[in-house]
């Protein structure tokens, strides 16, 4: 009998899945849960094996998403729409996992818990296939034609356990926290601080603190002189930062399925990590750099979000940002206030910044050569109007 793999959280959602494949569908399940965040594994397994599943494996995967996922978001200041994508960066970690422990436990099927409406279906689906073709993919939700209370029927029928699920929709891994659902559906409601839980609202927030973020080839290495691997410090920023109200986003969203959405964000440690990122890279890379950069980055951020981590031209982008990054070395002081982050100090040794050739206390740039670059530099600008018998009217 084929089997099928399930993602499984320990949700309403994905517990009522592991009955239904078992009862309409006739198939054994495995389950495998993935700790991205904080997910307590141990009870997770326990319910997973409660409801017969044949094997119910777990593992914690923060250390390799951080080192595979997470550094490259950094490296190019991955964000949609003004949020650091968090989510979009676990689900093909996720759907690795899953083709591979298919394979492993002679699953011919992954099924995982998304609705036809998000962006998670795409990048579980899109990844499983492009590892390998011929695995089935399927996601209950879409076909079981169930809302909430007729889960909760179901789970009783089968006497699973219903969890106390919180008011939101939340996703979270150690990156960021979403939350969706629930009174963020009216967009016209002011945002609840029940959504809070790891950024501090700004009416609560302290003096502020001033903190020093070092960088090795674009990767942040130091916080306040003390060495820790990413994972460690992502971890330690989310506190930090979020305690002085960093991080919260609050906006609308366009996703793949073409939906227009309300979307909150919590992404503290990821907001600062990328602000103190992009001030070394402003240091350290020059105009051209820059400008390619910053359209690498957005391309980075559509492939990401949009469900296309293993398109190959990701490949290509990824050593693209690699390679600028190892420019990207230096120290940042940062002040975070209620919200705000603004930059005390920086230095590199990779800086472009010139002291000797800005100053305007010593004599180190040749003024003179300005008039020439200037009568030749205006030529293309004068030429263009004088040919086309352009006045340019000044206002009086
Ligand atoms: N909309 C976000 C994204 O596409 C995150 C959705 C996560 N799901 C949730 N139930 N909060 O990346």
């Amino acid at each position: 009998m084929d089997k099928v793999l399930l993602l499984y959280s320990g949700g309403l959602d994905t517990s009522v899945m592991v009955k239904w494949i078992q009862q309409e569908m006739k198939k054994e399940v495995v389950t495998l849960t993935l700790n991205i965040g904080n997910s307590n594994l141990d009870e997770i397994r326990e319910k997973a094996l409660s409801l017969g599943v044949s094997d119910a494996i777990v593992m914690d995967v923060k250390n390799e998403f951080a080192e595979k996922y997470i550094k490259k978001e950094i490296l190019a200041d991955g964000m949609y729409e003004g949020y650091p994508l968090s989510t979009a960066i676990a689900r093909p970690l996720m759907a690795e996992k899953a083709v591979y422990y298919a394979g492993e436990y002679g699953c011919g099927t992954i099924a995982h818990g998304s609705t036809g409406k998000g962006n998670d279906q795409v990048r579980f689906e899109v990844t499983a296939k492009a590892i390998d073709e011929n695995i089935n993919v399927i996601a209950p939700v879409r076909d079981w034609n169930m809302n909430r209370p007729d889960e909760i029927n179901y789970a009783k029928k089968y006497g699973i356990k219903v969890p106390k699920d919180g008011k939101y929709s939340v996703d979270e891994n150690i990156w960021g926290r979403s939350a969706e659902g629930s009174t963020i559906e009216n967009i016209a409601n002011p945002l609840e601080n029940d959504v809070y839980e790891w950024v501090t609202p700004l009416e609560e927030t302290g003096n502020g603190e001033t903190i020093d973020i070092e960088f090795e080839k674009g990767i942040p290495k130091m916080i306040n002189g003390a060495e820790y691997g990413l994972e460690e410090l992502v971890e330690k920023m989310n506190v930090i930062a979020g305690r002085n109200g960093i991080g919260l986003v609050n906006h609308m969203e366009d996703r793949v399925t073409g939906i227009k959405s309300h979307e909150v964000y919590e992404v503290p440690g990821a907001m600062a990590i990328l602000y103190a990122h992009k001030m070394i890279e402003s240091l350290t890379l020059n105009k051209y750099e820059l400008d390619l950069k910053e359209y690498m980055d957005n391309q980075w951020s559509n492939f990401a979000y949009n469900g296309l981590w293993y398109d190959p031209v990701m490949e290509h982008i990824n050593q693209f940002e690699s390679s600028l990054n190892n420019y990207v070395n230096g120290k940042i002081k940062l002040k975070l206030y209620k919200g705000n982050m603004v930059m005390k100090s920086i230095e590199s040794d990779n800086s472009v910044y010139n002291y000797e050739k800005i100053s305007y206390d010593n004599s180190n740039f040749n003024q003179d050569s300005a008039r020439g670059f200037i009568d030749i530099y205006k030529n293309n600008t004068v030429y263009t109007n004088n040919a086309r018998k352009q006045k340019i009217k000044v206002i009086q």
